[in-house]
């Protein structure tokens, strides 16, 4: 059965695991040959395994020009360009402004912020040759504001007008650029954070699911759901809008 991304070629950093993985498992799925970029490059590997269409598994830490520009020239030689990126790679530091120290500052800012700067400015020199791209950034709910979570908050923002700002510049080349803000989203990520706090899982995810207006947290795959509109050339009348992923109405 043909797909919608029959194709085209997506890059998603952050790829071994949670939305990342979801997202290149659905990409995928959808007809796209996939690069899924990690840290982790036993991960970013097993991402790739089994899919219905090629993949490929990259090492890189986005936080490095260097290392963006290595893994983006082994896709493109290897897939011949990149037509979707989900700048999806992401770490959490939190803890109060008053006592955040520089690194978790830093760290988060780095990721999130400067790493998807790295990996789109390599990623869309394809895209203009080709006149097609679509660029996603995974914000978050917190961009509105999360108690604990200044840095984050603040990098997640930061994305929402990076994609306005690449949804003028790039517009003319056919190329859209577009955020996904997750709320409550069960992975790894929202895990560790509870063990850090010392809450419960379970009570936590109860508590969530009652707030939200659809009585559950999200999975992976609800967001990957959303990225893929985003990827798929039917969006192209979208672009440089944020849409929440929350379970609610009321962000
Ligand atoms: N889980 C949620 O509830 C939620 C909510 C809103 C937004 N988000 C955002 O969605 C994205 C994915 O979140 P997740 O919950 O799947 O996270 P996760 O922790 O499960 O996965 C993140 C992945 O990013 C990789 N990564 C981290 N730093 C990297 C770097 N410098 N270079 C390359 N790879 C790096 C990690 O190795 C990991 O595989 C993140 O940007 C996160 O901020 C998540």
């Amino acid at each position: 059965m043909a797909g919608k991304l029959d194709g085209r070629v997506a890059l998603v950093t952050g790829g071994a695991q949670g939305i990342g993985a979801a997202t290149v498992r659905r990409l995928s799925e959808d007809g796209a040959n996939v690069i899924a970029l990690d840290l982790d490059a036993a991960g970013a590997k097993k991402a790739v395994e089994g899919l219905p269409t090629e993949g490929l598994g990259v090492a890189a830490d986005i936080t490095s020009r260097a290392e963006v520009k290595h893994a983006v020239d082994e896709a493109v030689g290897r897939f011949g360009k990149i037509d979707i990126v989900v700048n999806n790679a992401g770490v959490t530091r939190d803890g109060l402004f008053y006592k955040m120290g520089d690194d978790d500052w830093d760290l988060v800012l780095a990721t999130h912020l400067t790493g998807s700067f790295y990996v789109t400015q390599a990623a869309s020199e394809s895209m203009v040759k080709n006149k097609f791209g679509r660029i996603i950034f995974l914000s978050s709910r917190s961009a509105l504001g999360n108690r604990g979570q200044a840095n984050y908050s603040a990098a997640k923002a930061g994305l929402q007008g990076l994609a306005r700002t690449l949804a003028i510049e790039f517009g003319p080349y056919g190329i859209t650029a577009n955020c996904v803000a997750p709320g409550f989203v069960e992975t790894a990520m929202t895990k560790a954070i509870t063990e850090k706090t010392g809450g419960s899982w379970d009570d936590l995810v109860a508590a969530a699911s009652e707030r939200a207006a659809v009585k559950r947290i999200g999975q992976p795959e609800d967001i990957a759901a959303v990225i893929a509109f985003l990827a798929s050339p039917e969006s192209g009348f979208v672009t440089g809008q944020t849409i929440y992923a929350t379970g609610s109405p009321a962000v």
